[in-house]
């Protein structure tokens, strides 16, 4: 709405134009609007002469009366009107003005410039009947005809019904844009709600499926330990087993050694043939050659085998291992190799391992969460390395090296991955940020391994980064303990 309308608002439009070449007429008009002010002896009479006033039953009203004599010049008054920002709000038309515009030809101006201006057409003629009018402005709206010679109540009546017609039709329209703007305003916030809601829905959805992932692992967190310990039990008596087998079969041999030999010699003397033949049968048929040949690199296969299902089962264990209430002494190092047994399968297709482990004392910490933060760090490598070497088919390194720097425990896990680009660095902590689709990441891993080391540890974990050659995060903790544990321990 432009500030001239709203500064019309509590204006009341009485301003009328006269547009006849006929002076004597706008004479006329003018002393019928604007009624003298002061009643007196003479409008008593006036009134006994010629009838009541015939604004005498109207509101009092201040007209404010402009003229023209020719309908270009009517015109003109109504744009620089409009320009000052005080239309008129009626228009009191001749019809017949030489040499210029007709009324109807004025009045198809006037509107082009004021659609809202109303007129009244004052004609002497009955030249123009309002079918033809009508037809010629092609509309009838704001238009009456006053036919000349008028008398004075008429053109009072009119003109205060006309004018008060404009300022009502304003007002509506005032109060229409109102409403529509409030409607706009309202659709509005009522369409960023919406996208708000839409957001938080599909953001709640994501959450939803990381928290059920999470709850899932959790559980098989804790089957982990449980399904170690079971298959730690038939481990053990298989390794007992195989040992046993490799000493009997020792033995074995040695017993079909002599055998042999005594075969050949009974051989070599004669007699026995039916014996010594069977014998012979059954030495071929069982393929005693590729048996003894072959039974002991097996056996050593399988305790190979046996031993390292051994080893992965007690990473199993030391990984899952639940921690005590509070922080133990560790060894780190040990950790990490469990860690590095349990991720395997993660990196196993798209990088080596470089261990450089330094002489670290046993740290009172939380182990089991410190393990949990190598491998959501080494299982960060694997991944980002993942989408180099999928593109060069290579492999990648993921370098693990531990030391002492003062009283802290430092652990460097590092890879040839694809780096973290600039404009994520500062979200990568943050709980659900992730740039890996649904069933790959979760957004949870870095903010986990956070919480871990800083808060519950009082360490810090920070990172090196470089795009398009790899990153490094580094753990530092207390070696003493986080403060509290350290003055327990103390
Ligand atoms: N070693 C890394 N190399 C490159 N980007 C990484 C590395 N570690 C983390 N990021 C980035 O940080 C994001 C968040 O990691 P994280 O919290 O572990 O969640 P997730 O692995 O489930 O996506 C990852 O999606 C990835 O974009
Ligand atoms: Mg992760």
């Amino acid at each position: 709405m432009s500030q001239d309308l709203r500064d019309q608002r509590t204006d009341d439009n009485r301003r009328i134009l006269l547009i006849d070449d006929n002076v004597a007429i706008h004479e006329d008009i003018r002393k019928i609007l604007i009624a003298p002010p002061v009643r007196g002896a003479v409008d008593d009479l006036e009134n006994e002469l010629f009838g009541a006033d015939p604004n005498a039953d109207l509101p009092s009203v201040t007209f404010t009366i402009d003229s023209a004599t020719q309908g270009r010049e009517g015109l003109e008054c109504v744009r620089q009107a409009n320009l000052r920002g005080l239309p008129y709000a009626l228009a009191i038309v001749d019809m017949r003005m030489p040499p210029g515009w007709d009324g109807l030809e004025t009045i198809r101006h006037l509107w082009k410039e004021a659609p809202d201006l109303q007129i009244l057409i004052c004609t002497a003629y009955a030249d123009n009947p309002w079918d033809e009018v009508k037809r010629t402005l092609g509309r009838s709206d704001g238009l009456l005809i006053l036919k000349k010679p008028f008398d004075g109540i008429e053109v009072s009546q009119m003109a205060h019904a006309l004018t008060e017609k404009w300022n009502l039709a304003r007002r509506a329209r005032l109060q229409l844009e109102d409403l529509e703007t409030a409607v706009r305003i309202r659709t509005r916030c009522l369409e960023e709600a919406t996208l708000r809601l839409h957001q938080e829905i599909v953001e709640r959805e994501r959450m939803e499926v990381a928290l059920r992932l999470a709850q899932k692992l959790e559980a098989v967190g804790q089957l982990a330990a449980g399904i170690a310990h079971e298959i730690n039990t038939p481990i053990q008596f298989i390794g007992d087993s195989l040992e046993f087998l490799r000493e009997a079969c020792g033995g074995l041999a040695s017993v079909l050694t002599a055998h042999t030999r005594l075969c050949q010699a009974v051989e070599r003397a004669g007699g026995f043939e039916d014996l010594v033949g069977e014998i012979r049968r059954t030495e071929e048929a069982a393929d005693l050659a590729y048996l003894s040949e072959n039974i002991p690199p097996s056996l050593a296969r399988v305790a190979d085998g046996a031993s390292r299902v051994a080893t992965i089962v007690r990473s199993l264990k030391d990984f899952a291992h639940p921690d005590a209430t509070g922080a133990t002494a560790a060894d780190l190092n040990r950790g990490l190799e469990s860690t590095l047994v349990m991720a395997r399968s993660e990196y196993r297709d798209v990088a080596d391992v470089e261990t450089a482990f330094g002489e670290l004392p046993a740290v009172v910490c939380y182990g089991s969460d410190l393990n949990q933060v190598f491998l959501n760090l080494i299982v960060n490598a694997a991944h980002a390395i993942g989408d180099v070497v999928r593109q060069n088919e290579g492999r990648g390194t993921i370098r693990v090296r531990t030391s002492v720097d003062g009283d802290e425990a430092v652990i460097a896990i590092g890879d040839t991955g694809s780096g973290i680009p600039p404009e994520i660095q500062r979200r990568i902590f943050d709980p659900f940020f992730t740039t890996k689709g649904i069933g790959k990441g979760t957004g949870q891993g870095l903010s986990i391994a956070r919480s871990i080391v800083v808060d519950k540890h009082k360490g810090s974990l920070t990172f090196e980064t470089e795009p398009g050659r790899g990153t490094t995060f580094f753990i530092r903790v207390p070696i003493a303990g986080p403060p509290t544990e350290a003055t327990q321990v103390a």
